[in-house]
């Protein structure tokens, strides 16, 4: 199997970057805050970060009080960001494929993983190298796009009236399972649906204890500040989950 490496393209790192510099954007005010939330106390614990981009997460990890803290990612664009940017003495970034996690022998107390896992086909092998990769009552926290966001047969998310006000959500295809080509930034962007049964449930039989589940919408200031965001009132962009092993 060869693992997309869409962060590698210049037209799409180009495009993502504007959007990571957008301090409105869903990221922002949504997701990592969220994240950040079902951190445990970091003190003296090891982590590793799947999919770690700029490696900007890992980087808080540490200032949070992290003994270590690997980032890995697929892109080497994305590496060279958090290598130049993100890098301290504590952090240390590898280019590895989430498919690839059997290469590492070591154990750590914390997976983490903002935003990648949707681009990883075999979800029941990620989790079960996931699994592999904690020490025993270790967490795996990680975000990923919502389900009704990935199902999306034809990408017509929003009905609308004639002033342009959203009606409601498009959902098509929740219920068939598997692979997505979407336009963003370029054409034909693999990513991987799974509905929320799916996920759950291949997290329980790799032997995971599931603690928290959220889709989080903004705060009431942010809402009221960014009137964009009460589409999540329809549907919420992010599925946080936080596991233990
Ligand atoms: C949306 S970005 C999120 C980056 C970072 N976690 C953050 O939240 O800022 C997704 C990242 O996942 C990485 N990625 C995608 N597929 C991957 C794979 N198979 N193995 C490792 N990293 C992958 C991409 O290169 C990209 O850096």
């Amino acid at each position: 199997m060869t693992d997309q490496n869409i962060y590698d393209n210049q037209t799409f790192f180009d495009g993502y970057q504007k959007l990571r510099e957008n301090p409105a954007s869903a990221n922002n005010i949504v997701e990592k805050p969220t994240l950040f939330s079902l951190l445990p106390a970091l003190q003296g614990k090891t982590i590793i970060d799947l999919g770690c981009g700029y490696g900007e997460n890992c980087k808080e990890f540490s200032k949070l009080g992290a003994l270590k803290v690997v980032g890995i990612d697929i892109s080497e664009k994305m590496l060279e960001v958090a290598e130049r940017e993100n890098k301290l003495d504590n952090v240390q970034f590898m280019q590895l494929s989430m498919n690839d996690l059997s290469d590492i022998t070591e154990k750590y107390d914390i997976v983490v993983s903002s935003l990648a896992i949707h681009y990883v086909e075999n979800f029941d092998r990620l989790i079960s190298s996931i699994h592999n990769l904690l020490t025993k009552g270790g967490s795996f926290i990680f975000s990923q796009e919502h389900p009704l966001t990935t199902a999306l047969l034809k990408e017509d998310y929003w009905s609308r009236d004639d002033e342009g006000n959203i009606l409601h959500y498009n959902l098509t295809g929740y219920s068939l399972l598997g692979e997505r080509k979407i336009k963003w930034f370029i054409d034909d962007v693999k990513v991987y649906h799974r509905t929320f049964s799916s996920i759950i449930n291949s997290m329980i039989a790799a032997g995971f204890i599931i603690e928290k589940v959220l889709e989080p919408l903004p705060d009431e200031k942010n809402m009221e500040k960014y009137p964009k965001y009460r589409k999540y009132y329809h549907k919420p962009d992010f599925l946080l989950i936080k596991a233990r092993s």
